[in-house]
C-alpha cells in the first residue's frame, strides 16, 4: 500500500503561507492539506477562498480541502472554483450529506466525508459509492498540535472493511506523528495528515521522511 502524506498548512507559518507550501510541495508531500474553519461548525476560523485561489498559484499539487464548516453546501462551488481538488464535508455537518457528495462530484471534484471522534462509522454506510475519501478525525477538529485519541484505532479499521475493494481513500487527521503514524497505517489508513509534526522543524523534507522511516 502506498501511504500519503498531506501537511495541513494549519500549522504553517501564514505571514509566508506561499513560501511554506512550496516548501512542502518540494520536499515531496502528497496532498495539500487545508484546514477550512467557520468558527461555529469549530471554535476557530481559517482560510476563505481567496486564500486557497491565491496559494494555488505556487504548486501542482491536489488541494486536499477539509470543510469544518456548517452548512456546507452553499460553499461548494466557491472551494471547487479556488483550486481544491478534494472537497471534504464532515457528516455532522448540513443535513443532507448524499447532495452534498453528489454535488462536489458534480463540480467534478473528488468527494470527501469526515467523521468526528464521537461519530460511528455507520453514518456513511449508504453513502459508500459517492465518496472518494472518507477522513476519520483522531482529534475534535478546530485546532492543531492535539493529542491522537486512541479509540479512533477501532473505528479506522472498521471503515478499512467497510470499504473493502473500492477506489476510496482513507485518511487520519489529527495528533499523526512518528509515535503515531504506524498504528493508523496498521490498522488501514493510506492518506496521513500531519500539522505540527511536518512543521514544527526547519527541514520539511527530513521530517516528511522520519514519518516515512517510522512505518518501516
Ligand atoms: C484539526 C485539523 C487538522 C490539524 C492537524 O481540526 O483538521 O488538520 O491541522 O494538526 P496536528 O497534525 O498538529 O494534529
Ligand atoms: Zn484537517
Amino acid at each position: 500500500m502506498t501511504i500519503k502524506i498531506a501537511p495541513s498548512i494549519l500549522s504553517a507559518d501564514f505571514s509566508r503561507l506561499g513560501e511554506e507550501v512550496k516548501a512542502i510541495d518540494e520536499a515531496g508531500c502528497d496532498y495539500i492539506h487545508i484546514d477550512v474553519m467557520d468558527g461555529h461548525f469549530v471554535p476557530n476560523l481559517t482560510f476563505g477562498p481567496p486564500i486557497i485561489k491565491c496559494i494555488r498559484k505556487v504548486t501542482k499539487k491536489p488541494f486536499d480541502v477539509h470543510l469544518m464548516i456548517d452548512p456546507a453546501q452553499p460553499y461548494l462551488e466557491d472551494y471547487a472554483a479556488a483550486g481544491a481538488d478534494i472537497i471534504t464535508v464532515h457528516a455532522e455537518a448540513d443535513k443532507h450529506l448524499d447532495r452534498s457528495l453528489q454535488v462536489i462530484r458534480g463540480l467534478g471534484k473528488k468527494a470527501g466525508v469526515s467523521l468526528n471522534p464521537a461519530t460511528p462509522e455507520s453514518v456513511i454506510e449508504y453513502v459508500m459509492d459517492k465518496v472518494d475519501l472518507i477522513l476519520v478525525m483522531s482529534v475534535n477538529p478546530g485546532f492543531g498540535g492535539q493529542s491522537f485519541i486512541e479509540s479512533q484505532v477501532g473505528k479506522i479499521r472498521n471503515i478499512r472493511k467497510m470499504i473493502g475493494k473500492r477506489p476510496i481513500e482513507l485518511q487520519v487527521d489529527g495528533g499523526v506523528n512518528v509515535d503515531t503514524i504506524k498504528t493508523v497505517v496498521d490498522a488501514g489508513a493510506d492518506v496521513l495528515v500531519a500539522g505540527s509534526a511536518v512543521f514544527k522543524g526547519d527541514d520539511y523534507k527530513a521530517t516528511i521522511a522520519a514519518l516515512h522511516n517510522a512505518l518501516k
